[in-house]
């Protein structure tokens, strides 16, 4: 199929459909995973910096010594204050002569001192906002949200959790096309879960915000995975599967067959134009035992190694790739092209991005 453009439309699901998505988006409101739907327009103008952003797990970080992240270009230094128990963040960049802080120490008065000269830094040279959530660090320069959005069933009595990270050769918007597209598994990852049976019951959905502009957009169908994932799931040949892509850095899937329920969620940091940092949060009601949740660990990790492998086969972000891309299209891919839609508005923050943020920042605080 070739196509150059496309109208943006709306699937209005009929009868039981119909139904069944307004039960799903009452529930997902009810849970805070979503915004209620409204009138479509266009996608959310958020930049990345200003949402917020995964830029650690929490228990992989050592409390007693500064941090070294990254939110596309902007270099940052994330440590802990003992005395208040809270984390802070500058700009990883002595405002003296230049050195890196990460390299620096915690003082007892819980300052950052530079390892070059000795001047510290606290609370008064803060640059942006870090938030401990869910079991990870996150940071925004200026969060439209009070707090980065939920994963389903994370604190739930019945749910056991855990991270993994992985860094990936693709850029964030190839990510999250990836983390809506049904039509790879079978290529990809058939030596994990993949079949050649195509999904069925294939629906589209797409969210609004309070402005009502595309903010999510959501995609449930069966699946019938190969035998090995069929014997892993008690013999289950088909699974109901939901993923949601909230933009621009967040995405989770839940597969489930009767009452157990996997779901994976993923946050993105990109590091450069090509190279995305996935953090990953797995949450499940079977498997819990300590030795089921290693097992998960593993086959989540098989299944994004497989991921890896074609995150790196993808082109590199540019002109090229943008007057060659989606000028043809699968069949039942609309998620992948809303997606699209609001990654129009996706910018990398670059260091020219970063200059002006930074630049804006001190002459706020009257900083010369
Ligand atoms: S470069 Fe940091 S105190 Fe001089
Ligand atoms: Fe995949």
């Amino acid at each position: 199929m070739e196509r150059t453009e496309r109208t943006n439309r709306m699937i209005l699901p009929r009868g039981w459909q119909r139904t069944a998505t307004i039960i799903l988006g009452w529930i997902a409101v009810v849970q805070g995973w979503m915004p209620s739907k409204g009138v479509v327009t266009g996608p959310a103008p958020t930049s990345l910096l200003s949402s917020w952003t995964c830029v650690g797990i929490h228990r992989h970080m050592d409390e007693t010594v500064p941090h070294r992240v990254q939110v596309g270009d902007m270099p940052l230094v994330l440590w802990r204050d003992p005395g208040t128990d809270t984390w802070l963040s500058t700009v990883n960049v002595c405002k003296h002569m230049g050195s890196r802080l990460d390299l620096g120490k915690i003082t007892d008065q819980g300052r950052i001192k530079c390892p070059y000269h000795g001047l510290e830094f606290g609370a008064e040279d803060q640059f942006g906002q870090v938030m401990v959530h869910e079991g990870k660090l996150f940071w925004s320069h200026d969060p439209t949200e009070p707090a980065p959005p939920r994963i389903p069933f994370y604190h739930h009595k019945d749910y056991v959790t855990s991270h993994l990270e992985l860094d990936m050769d693709a850029s964030l918007t190839d990510c999250a096309y990836n983390s809506m597209d049904v039509h790879h598994p079978e290529f990809v990852h058939r030596m994990g879960f993949g079949s050649s049976v195509p999904p069925t019951n294939l629906r589209h959905y797409r969210y609004t915000d309070r402005d009502h502009q595309l903010h999510r957009v959501g995609l449930s169908f069966d699946y019938q995975s190969n035998a090995f994932m069929q014997m892993l799931n008690r013999n289950h040949d088909v699974t109901h599967n939901f993923h949601m892509y909230l933009y621009p850095s967040f995405t989770w899937s839940r597969v489930s067959f009767q009452t157990n329920h996997l779901i994976v969620a993923l946050n993105l940091c990109p590091l450069a134009p090509d190279k995305t940092r996935w953090y990953v949060t797995l949450c499940h009601n079977y498997y819990t035992s300590s030795l089921g949740k290693e097992m998960m660990k593993i086959l989540a990790l098989t299944i994004m190694n497989q991921d890896h492998s074609q995150m790196h086969l993808q082109a590199a972000e540019g002109p090229i790739k943008h007057a060659v891309t989606f000028r043809r299209v699968l069949d039942k891919e609309d998620s992948v092209w809303w997606v699209r839609e609001m990654m129009k508005q996706y910018q990398y923050p670059d260091v020219n991005v970063c200059e002006q943020v930074l630049r804006h920042h001190y002459r706020d605080r009257a900083e010369r």
